[in-house]
């Protein structure tokens, strides 16, 4: 999986790595910022995604689709395919040319909306990366959790640099006695959460 990342996509992921360092220090407004997960964090969900039961891929905030694009390979890896949800057309856009420009089109369904409109379209989850806007993690976390299939996986992203934010649905997760969880220190810290059988 890791070994092999065709040559267009490792540039892609190269070039959305500038931008998103470069959004960190230029003064972009916060919205306009990619905002993604670092290349570790990256590397960690292609392993769990990959490591998933059947079920559904799912990702909750696309941004410019450099998570997406570690996911890819865990579905390429495994003959699976993903769909992620992004709120803003530019962001939209811009992860269509990702998508396009990586080849990953045959393995990436781009969905334009609200994830939480179209939660009852899912049902059997295998895996589901959040990394949406920190208030509607609780929403989405109550809507996943009951669609995970038994050793489904659920990652939240920022468990640890949002984490007074998040304290609430962390705390809730940590208890949770469907699912076997832990915060992992990794990039900005990872909430995983395994729905028991
Ligand atoms: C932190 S960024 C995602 C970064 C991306 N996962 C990556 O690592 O490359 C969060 C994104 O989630 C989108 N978003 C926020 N709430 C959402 C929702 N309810 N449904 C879909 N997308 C949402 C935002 O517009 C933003 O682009």
């Amino acid at each position: 999986m890791f070994h092999d990342i065709p040559i267009g996509m490792l540039e892609r992921m190269h070039e959305l790595e500038r931008r998103d360092r470069a959004d960190r220090i230029d003064g972009t407004p916060r919205l306009d910022r990619l905002r993604q997960i670092p290349e570790e964090t990256g590397r960690f969900l292609a392993l769990w995604a990959a490591s998933a039961p059947k079920g559904a891929v799912i990702e909750i905030g696309t941004s410019a689709g450099y998570s997406t694009l570690w996911l890819s390979l865990a579905c390429r890896a495994t003959a699976r395919t993903l769909t992620t949800f992004e709120v803003l057309p530019r962001k939209v856009a811009f992860a269509r040319e990702t998508f396009s420009g990586a080849g990953v089109d045959d393995v990436v369904k781009l969905v334009e909306g609200d994830f939480l409109d179209y939660a009852d379209e899912f049902d059997q989850v295998g895996f589901c990366f959040l990394d949406a806007e920190k208030e509607v993690y609780e929403a989405c976390y109550d809507v996943v959790v009951p669609c995970l299939v038994p050793g489904g996986i659920l990652i939240a992203d920022n468990a640890i640099n949002h984490r007074e934010t998040l304290q609430p649905m962390l705390d809730a997760a940590l208890v949770d006695e469907r699912v076997d969880a832990l915060v992992v220190p990794i990039g900005k810290g990872e909430l995983v959460c395994r729905r028991k059988t």
